[in-house]
């Protein structure tokens, strides 16, 4: 943190919010043995100024180090990132855009700044890029897969089969894994469409989403964007079956008992792969609570999939409405064991495993 930072947020509030060590002086006496600017410099996997004053900029563009931040950005040789936040005007003068253009041509990369309300009243560039934008920029940098341009179609959460218009039937997904799996294929530069289920999560941003309730609906925005998609992810629990003719009326308590009946959905996995032409790469998910590579190798070979990612389901076992999950991705000829961790990591490993696959399957 700058002198400047420190007027705003104390380094205690960072260190508390971040639980790491905040650095703010140059000249640290508990550093300076491992020279901390330099140990710093060299530890980073990349370096980000956020917010980025006038000043900072233009420090940096002249190579001045007399403090923490500009002489780590000096001392760095990872890429760095800056945020700049500061007045339209100062933003939109000369010097300063002389300074970007030269830290652009010296390979600093630049998010934002945003147009909008200023914290000073005036409107226009200068206000720093919201933090999930840049969390994403830097997320996408990093991300080593390649999905850029592919146009990925994702089903997530449950579905609500209507038994008459206050009461339906659902499961117990939370639309977690399908909602990381869609983050996972943005950070991978996928143009994303989620087709979701209702869920209390917020929708991923940079994303097309289309809710919907029933597997019937979710059958007929599936297959309409299926033909025109590059991988199909089917992370939707669709209920298997269905009560069809579903009463226009709320159903009374009269008799004893009452008996539902109910009629398969169609399975839109299924369909998706044997579209024939204009198939996506399609890849299903198995929830087994038993005989989980059995069945798991069943559907691949049934449904005819590319690829099928199962999970263990039921008591203590992870899945559903977990944070944590672990995967056994079956394909014809192979299979990988992606280990217990948070849905988020998973979700990438699990697009990474998709974009290696679809790469070998187009050069095949
Ligand atoms: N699926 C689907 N349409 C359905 C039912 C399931 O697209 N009507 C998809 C799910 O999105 C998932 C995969 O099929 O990708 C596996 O779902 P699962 O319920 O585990 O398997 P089922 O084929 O329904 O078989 P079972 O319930 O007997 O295990």
């Amino acid at each position: 943190m700058t002198e400047s930072a420190q007027a705003f947020i104390s380094p205690l509030t960072f260190q508390a919010l971040s639980g790491h060590p905040v650095g703010t002086r140059l000249l640290d006496e508990d550093q300076e043995h491992v020279m901390g600017h330099i140990s710093l410099a060299r530890w980073a996997d990349s370096v980000l100024v956020a917010p980025a004053t006038a000043n900072c900029i233009a420090k940096f563009s002249h190579g001045l180090s007399d403090d923490l931040v500009s002489t780590l950005v000096l001392a760095a040789t990872c890429p760095v990132f800056i945020a700049p936040a500061m007045n339209q005007a100062m933003w939109n003068k000369a010097v300063t855009q002389e300074n970007v253009a030269r830290l652009n041509r010296d390979g600093f990369r630049f998010i934002g700044p945003a147009s909008g309300e200023q914290a000073c009243g005036e409107i226009g560039y200068g206000r720093m890029a919201e933090p999930d934008v840049i969390c994403e920029t830097l997320s996408r940098f990093f991300c080593h897969c390649d999905l850029s341009g592919k146009k990925v179609l994702i089903s997530a959460g449950p579905t609500r089969e209507p038994i008459d218009p206050v009461r339906f039937i659902t499961n117990r997904s939370s639309g977690k894994m399908g909602y990381a799996i869609a983050e996972a294929a943005i950070e991978a530069g996928g143009i994303v469409t989620l087709v979701s289920g209702p869920v209390a999560l917020p929708p991923p941003k940079y994303c097309q989403i289309i809710n919907v309730e029933s597997a019937a609906q979710m059958h007929e925005a599936v297959m309409a964007s299926a033909p025109n998609s590059d991988v199909y992810i089917g992370a939707a629990a669709v209920a298997d079956y269905s009560p069809n003719t579903h009463q226009p009326e709320k159903i009374k308590k009269i008799e004893n008992t009452l008996i539902l009946e109910l009629f398969k959905t169609r399975d839109i996995l299924a369909e998706v792969a044997a579209l024939p032409v204009q198939r996506p790469f399609t890849v299903g998910f198995a929830a087994e609570t038993h005989d989980l590579e059995r069945y798991a190798k069943d559907k691949l070979a049934k449904k005819n999939v590319d690829m099928i990612a199962a999970n263990w389901v039921g008591k203590d076992q992870g899945g559903f409405d977990r944070d944590q999950n672990a995967l056994q991705v079956y394909w014809k000829g192979g299979g990988k064991q992606l280990e217990m961790t948070d849905k988020t990591q998973l979700a990438r490993q699990l697009i990474n495993l998709i974009a290696e696959k679809m790469n070998e399957k187009n050069t095949n």
